[in-house]
């Protein structure tokens, strides 16, 4: 069986709670596409080699989750080579037999517009600034700066853009918790299947 859920939107709106949680559920493939921008900007050099040689070792560093990796990612992903060069891995993984689903800011609008399920999470910057302040702790105005700083550069560059496929449906999880964010997406999927 092929059939993807694609899940975007902005920083810490809980897109990797609820990929991880919807491809448990169904037994399917997930990848969390963050985790490529972030590995070629904490690599170094130049970003374009970087994005053609991507290894599993740089996918597997432990510093991929801190703030500066994430504001690293957001400033090599504006590069269209970079993004070029990403492009095939995730819609073979899109496309692989099984079901997948995959998190990121263009997987419903570029990298499978096709996908049979498109999720557009979001919430208030104050709502995701808190939670990304809980995983990485320091100072709080400053997580909500780099939070608006990096939304600012992903829903403003021009190649792929952060923004909801028109067929996307739209869950805002500022007054959610994780099971009742998790529950409407499983439904949505249940729905299509
Ligand atoms: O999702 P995560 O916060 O790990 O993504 C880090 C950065 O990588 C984003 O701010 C964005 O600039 C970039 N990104 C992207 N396209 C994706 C996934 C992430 O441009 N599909």
């Amino acid at each position: 069986m092929i059939f993807t859920v694609a899940i975007d939107g902005p920083a810490a709106a809980g897109k990797g709670t609820i990929s991880r949680a919807v491809a448990a559920r169904f037994g399917f493939a997930h990848l969390d596409t963050g985790a490529l921008y972030r590995a070629v900007g904490v690599k170094g050099g130049d970003p374009v080699a970087a994005a053609n040689g991507l290894t599993p070792e740089d996918l597997a560093r432990d510093d991929l989750r801190t703030l500066e990796a994430g504001l690293a990612a957001s400033r090599v992903a504006v590069i269209p080579e970079v993004r070029a060069a990403l492009l095939d891995f995730q819609r073979r993984f899109a496309r692989r037999e099984g079901g997948a689903v995959l998190d990121g800011r263009d997987i419903g609008t570029v990298i499978c517009p096709e996908a049979e399920v498109k999720l557009f999470v979001t919430a208030s910057a104050e709502v995701r600034a808190h939670r990304r302040w809980l995983e990485v702790g320091g100072d709080a105005a400053r997580v909500l700066a780099e939070v608006r700083e990096r939304d600012d550069r992903d829903m403003n560059r021009a190649d792929a853009p952060l923004k909801p496929a028109a067929d996307a449906v739209l869950l805002d999880t500022s007054g959610l918790g994780p099971e009742e964010a998790i529950a409407q997406a499983i439904a949505l999927v249940q729905a299509q299947l």
